[in-house]
């Protein structure tokens, strides 16, 4: 996904972690104009490739927009490709924290505070090719969890694929809600309070 400005003074590291400020981690602007223009450049990256992962699931309505960014403490991991020109922005993923009512291995309900994955998008244009790989496990060396702490919204047969090929997750606790939960979600996980 190329943008009309260039990406390479935002991207300093090909994945950058944005939260609700909308500006990646490592970003230091040299003035009070270079940070909201560096928001707005982050915000309309943010609602264009949301737009194609929505696309992508055939939602109607992305689950990933700034705005909604912006009014969580969820963060966006991006993926950034350099190149001669702007860049490409050619991935992401979301997470955040979410108090969750899920059924345990007992059937019995359990209310946790949960790490979520909430979105997750390669482009069409470098689907398998192992960026997905990359930049998920980024994100569980970053938060410092493994895969099956994971809670994840509504998963794809791409992502149930991908989470099977990779981290050999397959055996699913049944819920009743649109997240799945793997065999290994509740160890060391602490009540919600
Ligand atoms: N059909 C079936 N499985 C697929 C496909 C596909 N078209 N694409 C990826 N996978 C799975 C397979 O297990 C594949 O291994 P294989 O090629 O040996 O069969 C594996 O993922 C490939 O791994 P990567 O190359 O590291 O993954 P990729 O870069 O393609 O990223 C992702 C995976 C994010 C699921 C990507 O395919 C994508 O964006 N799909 C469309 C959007 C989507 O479904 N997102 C998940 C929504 S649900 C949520 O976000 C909580």
């Amino acid at each position: 996904m190329e943008f009309r400005f260039n990406l390479h003074q935002l991207f300093r590291s090909k994945i950058v972690k944005i939260n609700n400020s909308l500006l990646p981690s490592a970003f230091v602007a040299a003035s009070r104009r270079g940070a909201l223009d560096a928001t707005a450049q982050i915000s309309e990256i943010i609602n264009y490739i949301g737009q194609l992962s929505a696309a992508a699931q055939g939602l109607t309505n992305p689950v990933t927009t700034s705005q909604k960014l912006r009014n969580s403490d969820h963060s966006i991991y991006l993926l950034f490709e350099p190149n001669d020109k702007n860049g490409l922005v050619v991935g992401y993923l979301k997470i955040g924290k979410k108090s969750l009512y899920v059924f345990d291995q007992n059937g019995e309900t359990q209310n946790v505070a949960a790490p979520c994955l909430l979105d997750f998008y390669i482009h069409e244009s470098r689907q398998r090719t192992g960026l997905g790989l990359i930049l998920f496990q980024y994100m569980l060396d970053n938060e410092g969890i493994r895969p099956e702490e994971l809670a994840i919204d509504r998963p794809s047969e791409k992502l149930l694929g991908f989470l099977q090929k990779h981290y050999g997750l397959y055996k699913k606790i049944p819920q009743m809600n649109n997240f799945v939960v793997y065999e290994g979600f509740f160890t060391g996980k602490q009540p919600a309070t």
